[in-house]
């Protein structure tokens, strides 16, 4: 756990602004990116259950910028640097800068939280951390704990997440790694987040959080929750082929993302994109990673 509990605020400065009236750029949807799992490697040719991560990746960032509505920010949800190096977590900082774009990152059970702190700087959110957006409240949760694949939250966290939300009565969107239900594959469902009914509880009693948003399925998710969706996304490298009783790759299904547009009045917009088709797939179909 990292020493740090407090929860700051700050405002995302749009990206796009000219020729706006102040009411036209508040009417304005947000457009985030939600990048996640890259699982990139300090070697460049690094691979992944034989896709090259960082080739991938980059594939999907530059696809993103491309395809998407101009982004106000990129979220990535965790699993980012595989061999938890230093030069993985500078490639990332130095791939991600070059957008131009602000961009948050959370961590994965794959991920060191100390080497994020200090190669990520500030884009390295939580232990629960809040940035608004449009009207928007954006939560950054880190749902993972030193040693352990699955993810807890825990007691002081999830104060802190209640806190989050209750202060503010915007329409909110909660990210974190590990996904809070069942995703109906019983290996990767050992693996969630172990307290989620608790998260699924201070989402029935706070209307305004729209979506919880994760990563770490490596495939497509969508659940709803009365008014809270559960989304979960596509990784920039391999696929799990979902509703599986123990591991296996997905070897059709291509890297991708999930497009995200905040509605002022509250509105929550989603899809996700894969790439145009992508040459490298995982040859085998089991296993482990
Ligand atoms: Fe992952």
């Amino acid at each position: 756990m990292p020493a740090s509990t407090g929860l700051r605020t700050f405002d995302i400065a749009p990206s796009r602004t000219t020729g706006e009236t102040r009411s036209e750029r508040t009417a304005q949807p947000r457009t985030l990116l939600q990048l996640t799992d890259p699982h990139l490697f300090a070697d460049p040719q690094g691979q992944l259950l034989d896709v090259t991560t960082r080739r991938s990746f980059e594939a999907v960032l530059e696809f993103a910028l491309v395809h998407s509505p101009p982004a106000d920010a990129l979220v990535l949800t965790g699993d980012l640097v595989h061999d938890e190096s230093r030069e993985g977590y500078r490639t990332l900082r130095r791939l991600l800068d070059r957008t131009g774009l602000p961009y948050y990152c959370i961590p994965g059970n794959h991920d060191s939280r100390p080497l994020m702190d200090e190669l990520l700087g500030p884009a390295a959110l939580g232990p629960v951390a809040a940035r608004k957006l449009g009207g928007w409240n954006l939560v950054f949760l880190d749902s993972t704990e030193p040693g352990r694949e699955g993810g807890r939250i825990g007691p002081a966290r999830l104060a802190a997440l209640r806190d989050a939300v209750a202060a503010n009565p915007s329409p909110a969107v909660i990210f974190l790694h590990q996904h809070p239900i069942p995703v109906r594959s019983a290996w990767m469902d050992k693996l969630r987040v172990e307290d989620g009914d608790e998260l699924i509880g201070i989402c029935d009693r706070h209307p305004q959080v729209k979506a919880l948003v994760c990563g770490h399925i490596h495939q497509e998710f969508e659940h709803r929750i009365e008014g809270c969706r559960v989304l979960g996304a596509p990784s920039t490298c391999v696929q799990f082929a979902p509703r599986q009783a123990d591991f296996t790759i997905d070897t059709q299904e291509v890297p991708g993302y999930r497009e995200l547009t905040l509605f002022a009045d509250g509105v929550l917009e989603t899809r996700v994109v894969r790439l145009d088709g992508y040459p490298e797939r995982p040859s085998r179909t089991a296993g482990g990673y």
